[in-house]
């Protein structure tokens, strides 16, 4: 028996496709198709693939012509796979001619023409882009959404909006349209990206998501519990997605990290502990380091043991250009610390302790690509490594964009999660329930 194997992601399956199966199944008595998984996708640039994993399988299914399915998960899995099942050619299309000549050492490779006029990409970019107008003080998030989008298929820069009294100048490429009335970049946009003062967000993203526009706005996204709860419940009404942004949250890693916790890989968690802490925060216009930081810290927190605490003390030291919190919560299922803000350098790792074992994850975590699950029988440690591209940020704009075009995503900052953080930065901000530490100079 001859098997043939091939590899694709088969998004918005085509006639190219098909024509490629029946030709390489073809070619002996067994076909294996590898579906590529997303993950491994985006690493070659593709991101923002329409169709999820389970539905591109299905449609390979469905063609009937495929003998047995697989998922393409890590780079270097064709050569495992050959070797597994025994594989006697290896097929893809004239696209990727001399890319596979290494594996003439395990099976014959076979390049098949590829189809004329049709690709998945073309398909997708019929649809319309999504236009997302920026609006913004703290240059470097701009600038980075900007960059990133690029990598991101169906969604365009509209336009930058920035008022001189309100805002520093935020203009990077002079391609990009500059507004002076944000009514106007309004008008221009579907979706709009807020990085601008904190201090403003409650109005920017009012205005928007009444306009109908759908919303990513950087965390946190207002200062006050009733706000965040009131913008989301305008957004439901609206119809349109509102969305905190906060890169950690759609980095695979952190992803990977909070389902392996729910397979009890460590045991129950008892105790989580981030620290987030930097000495170049931006400070000025309602951005400091209690605002800049305070959010990516409670972020695994809240999303281990949940938003309702049972007891809480937060202290603060508020001194010149210093803004450090540090925090302790109780909840029914466990304990959780953080520290926060600038003016104090500490060692920014995260640590997820349980009834088993634990998780660490090395300073930075917030730009996570790596963490290790640890025993007290060190043997059984284990490394889990993922791909961080553009430090999340750009999963964070495809994961908007998804939103729009009403594909799920359970990797969403829920509502409560973002009324939770609103909360506790108000707090922070007004001296509220808070301990002021005052440090002693001498
Ligand atoms: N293919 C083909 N003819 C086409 C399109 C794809 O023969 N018109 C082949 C590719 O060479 C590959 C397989 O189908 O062997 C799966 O391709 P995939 O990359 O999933 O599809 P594309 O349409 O090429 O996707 P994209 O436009 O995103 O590159």
């Amino acid at each position: 028996m001859i098997k043939v194997i091939t590899y694709g992601t088969y998004d918005l399956l085509h006639y190219g496709h098909i024509r490629l199966l029946q030709r390489a199944k073809a070619l002996g008595d067994y076909l294996i198709v590898g579906v590529t998984a997303d993950d491994f996708d985006k690493s070659r640039g593709k991101i923002n693939v329409q169709q999820s994993l389970t539905e591109r399988i299905e449609a390979v299914r469905a063609t009937g012509i495929a003998d047995e399915i697989i998922i393409e998960e890590y780079e270097g899995q064709k050569i495992d796979d050959i070797r597994k099942y025994d594989v006697d050619i290896f097929t893809v299309g004239s696209d990727w001619a001399g890319k596979f000549d290494y594996l003439n050492e395990y099976c014959k490779v076979v390049y098949l023409e590829r189809t004329e006029g049709v690709s998945s990409t073309e398909i997708r970019s019929e649809t319309r882009k999504i236009r997302v107008g920026l609006v913004g003080s703290h240059n470097t998030l701009g600038e980075k959404f900007i960059n990133e989008s690029k990598y991101v298929n169906g969604i365009e820069i509209s336009g930058i909006y920035y008022n001189e009294d309100d805002y520093e100048v935020c203009h990077y490429d002079e391609s990009i349209k500059v507004y002076k009335d944000y009514d106007a970049l309004l008008k221009a946009s579907d979706a709009i990206y807020i990085y601008a003062s904190p201090l403003a967000h409650t109005i920017l993203c009012k205005q928007a998501i009444s306009s109908k526009k759908h919303v990513i706005c950087e965390s946190p996204l207002t200062l006050n519990i009733n706000e965040t709860k009131s913008l989301f419940e305008l957004a439901e009404k609206q119809n349109v997605i509102l969305l905190e942004g906060m890169k950690t949250v759609y980095s695979t890693a952190y992803q990977r990290l909070l389902l392996l916790l729910k397979t009890g890989l460590i045991g129950k968690p008892v105790t989580v502990d981030a620290t987030v802490t930097s000495l170049a925060t931006p400070l000025s216009k309602g951005w400091s380091g209690i605002t800049y930081w305070g959010s990516t810290a409670l972020l695994p927190v809240f999303q281990v043991f949940g938003v309702h605490y049972i007891d809480q003390q937060i202290s603060i030291i508020k001194k010149d250009q210093t803004e450090f919190m540090k925090a302790d919560f109780v909840f029914d299922k466990g304990m959780a610390s953080i520290k926060a803000g600038n003016g104090v350098k500490s060692e920014g790792e995260l640590i997820i302790s349980g009834t088993e074992g634990y998780i660490y994850v090395p300073s930075p975590w917030w730009k996570m690509d790596y963490f290790e699950v640890r025993y007290e029988d060190t043997n059984k440690n284990k490394r889990y490594f993922y791909q961080l591209d553009g430090e999340g940020i750009r999963n964070e704009i495809s994961t908007f964009v998804n939103a729009i075009n009403h594909i799920k995503n359970t990797a969403f900052m829920t509502p409560e999660i973002s009324e939770a953080i609103s909360d506790i930065m108000s707090d922070c901000i007004s001296n509220h329930n808070v301990r002021v530490v005052e440090l002693n100079e001498e």
